[in-house]
């Protein structure tokens, strides 16, 4: 089994827990060997953003162990700023790794699994992803790209008896928020400065106020165990599940009314 950005938050903990399971677990960092590294865990050292790199981690995973069974993609993180204040270099680096370095990843495992009939990819989305979030749009444009991208290669390698899912986390406490990047544009004389602050303010509270990534690590566990599991499962707090439900039901006008009134845009 192999995690993506196993060395903090959701892929430490999922990591952790299946290693616990009595799973062979390999981790990926950046940094591998560090005091980041994961207990129980090898780690490897992989960048999602680089080819290179993700072809050699996966060909070290699979002479050691000869076939992949489960990729969980997590490596992530999140920027915050203004749609308008964000340059496209900084909307480039973030679909590098949130998207494409996903990607990258199940490209670079596809031929193993579908030699072996056999494997299943974990995709770790968002409640961005169905959401467009004000100030994180960004973000969620990585993560709507996630959720498009999977739920068509789920399909296409149904025949080859992989399986593909999605977990789709709320506000979790990691160190994810710490992590984040503030685009350049939203420090200088930003057009949105005041909302965006009165905005952010509730992310990183709704963030900092979350369950532990251990509750996605036991979901991890259950979905793992399902013989037909569906595309995607939502995690969290049930208030924000509950606003990815009520946007399919409600108008949209009232739906964005409610968003921008909860984030003080
Ligand atoms: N926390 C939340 O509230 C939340 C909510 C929804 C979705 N998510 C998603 O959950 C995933 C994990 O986030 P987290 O909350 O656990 O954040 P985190 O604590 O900041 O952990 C992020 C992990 O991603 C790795 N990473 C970042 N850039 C990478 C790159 N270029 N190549 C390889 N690894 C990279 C980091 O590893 P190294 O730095 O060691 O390389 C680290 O292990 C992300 O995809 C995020 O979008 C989080």
């Amino acid at each position: 089994m192999l995690i993506t950005g196993a060395s903090s938050g959701i892929g430490a903990a999922c990591a952790q827990r299946l290693a616990a399971e009595g799973d062979r677990v390999y981790g990926t960092s950046r940094h591998p060997g560090d005091e980041t590294d994961t207990p129980g865990v090898q780690m490897l050292a992989m960048d999602v953003n680089s080819d290179e790199s993700v072809t050699a981690a996966i060909e070290q995973l699979v002479r050691a162990e000869g076939r992949i069974d489960v990729v969980v993609n997590n490596a992530g993180f999140g920027i915050a700023g203004a749609v308008e204040d964000t340059s496209i270099e900084e909307a480039k680096a973030l679909f590098e790794t949130n998207f494409f370095g996903m990607l990258r990843v199940c490209r670079a495992v596809l031929p193993t699994m579908r030699r072996a009939h056999q494997g299943i990819i974990v995709n770790i989305s968002s409640l961005g992803g169905l959401i467009g979030l004000p100030y994180q749009g960004l973000y969620s444009a990585t993560k709507f790209a996630v959720e498009g991208m999977t739920e068509a290669l789920r399909m296409e390698v149904r025949q080859f008896g992989i399986r593909v899912i999605m977990i789709e986390p709320g506000d979790f406490r990691t160190e994810f928020t710490a992590n984040r990047l503030y685009v350049a544009g939203s420090k200088e004389n930003s057009a949105y400065k005041e909302s965006f602050e009165r905005a952010i303010n509730v992310v990183e509270k709704d963030e900092q106020g979350g369950s532990s990534p251990k509750q996605i690590a036991a979901l991890l566990v259950k979905v793992l165990a399902k013989r037909s599991p569906k595309v995607r499962y939502s995690v969290g707090g049930m208030s924000q599940r509950g606003a990815a439900v009520l946007k399919q039901i409600v108008p949209n006008r009232f739906f964005e009314w409610a968003l921008m009134k909860y984030y003080r845009v």
